[in-house]
């Protein structure tokens, strides 16, 4: 499997280049940007931030922080040539690791082959329990006792591929579906940076369906 160019700490070795593609509030493309701001997520920057949604308020957000931003209306386009032009853009920013951070449309075939097992995507349950729409509800819902999210690279099956980490938010007795989600989402800010860190590091190999860390080298 393919990994990201490492990323160094030294300051004249070049970071790994991230692409953020969001569709809405943008809440995780923000915890990025602020564990990269505050040092906790070392030899990455932000490339670029896009989305398929005009108004998206992360797109709002990415300009205001000054980061280039770039728009790609999807509705009513075919999702092969919509696609195309994201892969454009995606490179022209010399984009190494794609994140999707809340980009609610499925990839097509040809954007997974252009970046392969180079695209991460960020999702509120604990896979592969309720994959798609309103996870969190879906859990809620289900009874769970057990919630949490998953960042995992993506294939060409929805909310399928290979798990890079979870983390897990206990479901209260006076939890409504909201307050869960709000705890869940608390918890994929911390995820989100550290799954890219343990990506980008380059430590790691797949085992099947693992993600498996390397030990740490003893000098
Ligand atoms: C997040 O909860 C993310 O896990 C979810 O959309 C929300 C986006 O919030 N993604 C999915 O459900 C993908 N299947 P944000 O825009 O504030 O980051």
């Amino acid at each position: 499997m393919s990994q990201p160019t490492p990323a160094s700490s030294g300051s004249q070795q070049p970071r790994t280049r991230l692409g953020i593609l969001l569709s809405g509030r943008g809440s995780n493309f923000l915890a990025i940007a602020r564990a990269i701001a505050n040092c906790s997520l070392a030899g990455v920057e932000i490339a670029v931030v896009l989305s398929n949604v005009a108004g998206a308020p992360g797109l709002a957000a990415a300009r205001e922080l000054n980061l280039p931003t770039e728009c790609f209306v999807s509705r009513g386009r075919l999702r092969a040539e919509h696609d195309a032009d994201v892969i454009a853009c995606l490179r022209q920013h010399r984009v190494d690791l794609v994140c999707l951070a809340g980009y609610m449309r499925l990839l097509s075939p040809g954007f997974i082959a252009a970046f392969p097992d180079r695209i991460l995507n960020i999702h509120p349950s604990l896979l592969p329990a309720f994959p798609g729409l309103d996870a969190q509800m879906q859990a809620f819902e289900y009874g769970c006792t057990v919630a949490g999210c998953t960042v995992h690279f993506v294939d060409e099956h929805l909310d399928h591929g290979v798990i890079v980490l979870q983390r897990t938010v206990p479901v209260l007795d006076d939890d409504d579906a909201h307050t869960l989600a709000a705890r869940i989402l608390e918890q994929e800010h911390l995820a989100y940076p550290e799954a890219i860190a343990r990506v980008v590091s380059g430590r790691y190999r797949i085992e099947g369906r693992r993600f498996v860390a390397h030990a740490a080298q003893i000098s």
